[in-house]
């Protein structure tokens, strides 16, 4: 039997993740440990390999066979834009993806005023502004902390991940717009799905009936 190689983004999602899979029976003992610098986990009896990835690479995994399975947020898969199957809602890691900024820049979003966006997310930024508003804007790629960007005049606004809304509120930012609902998610290789139809559907039963039962997943 050929390993099925699950790809997790690295951080709270893969430790929920892993948390999800020992509840369905699939454990791996060296990733238990916390102080293990170890990139990638093997089953050996159920047939499973695991591997930490940076979030924004494990679509690249995925599509190019080197995962079966990735588990990624959809903030990832939007900006990736990779060519996979997109199978499951795992329901956890929910947070929304929002245009931010002071509540005085809201009129610069209602008359298609030329305004620059600070963002991790070019391409959902992108997509936001041009296909959906038909608002020409100028985006500004950032790595992180984007809410600084309106604070130090950077930009007008900001496109970024909102979960409990305490980093806009402790910096004096509002949401002004949303852009779409965000959560885990489980993704597959287009080819595996085909070649490992049987044991891939089978898992993505037994971690839809777990999730059901704790009340996540669609
Ligand atoms: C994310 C996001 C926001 C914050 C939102 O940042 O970019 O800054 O979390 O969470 P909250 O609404 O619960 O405050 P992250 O911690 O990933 O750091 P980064 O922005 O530096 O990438």
């Amino acid at each position: 039997m050929r390993y099925l190689t699950i790809a997790l983004g690295k951080g709270r999602l893969a430790q929920r993740t892993m948390e999800l899979f020992r509840q369905v029976g699939i454990t791996c003992q060296e990733m238990e440990d916390p102080s293990s610098r170890k990139l990638i986990f093997t089953n050996e009896e159920l047939g499973f390999r695991f591997f930490l990835a940076k979030g924004p690479d494990v679509p690249t995994y995925v599509e190019y066979g080197a995962a079966d399975i990735g588990i990624v947020g959809k903030d990832t898969i939007l900006e990736e834009g990779r060519k996979l199957y997109e199978v499951l809602d795992l329901g956890y890691g929910k947070c929304r993806m929002c245009v931010c900024g002071p509540a005085s820049a809201a009129e610069l979003l209602q008359h298609n005023r030329l305004i620059r966006v600070a963002t991790k997310y070019p391409n959902i930024a992108k997509d936001y502004f041009y296909n959906k508003k038909h608002q020409t804007v100028e985006i500004i790629k950032l790595n992180g902390s984007i809410e600084l960007a309106p604070i130090v005049g950077l930009s007008e606004v900001i496109v970024d991940i909102v979960e409990t809304g305490t980093t806009l509120r402790e910096n004096g930012l509002d949401v002004l717009e949303e852009v779409c609902p965000l959560s885990a998610r489980m993704v597959v290789n287009q080819v595996s799905m085909r070649m490992e139809n049987e044991r891939i559907s089978r898992l993505i039963g037994v971690l839809k009936t777990a999730l059901t039962a704790e009340g996540e997943g669609s």
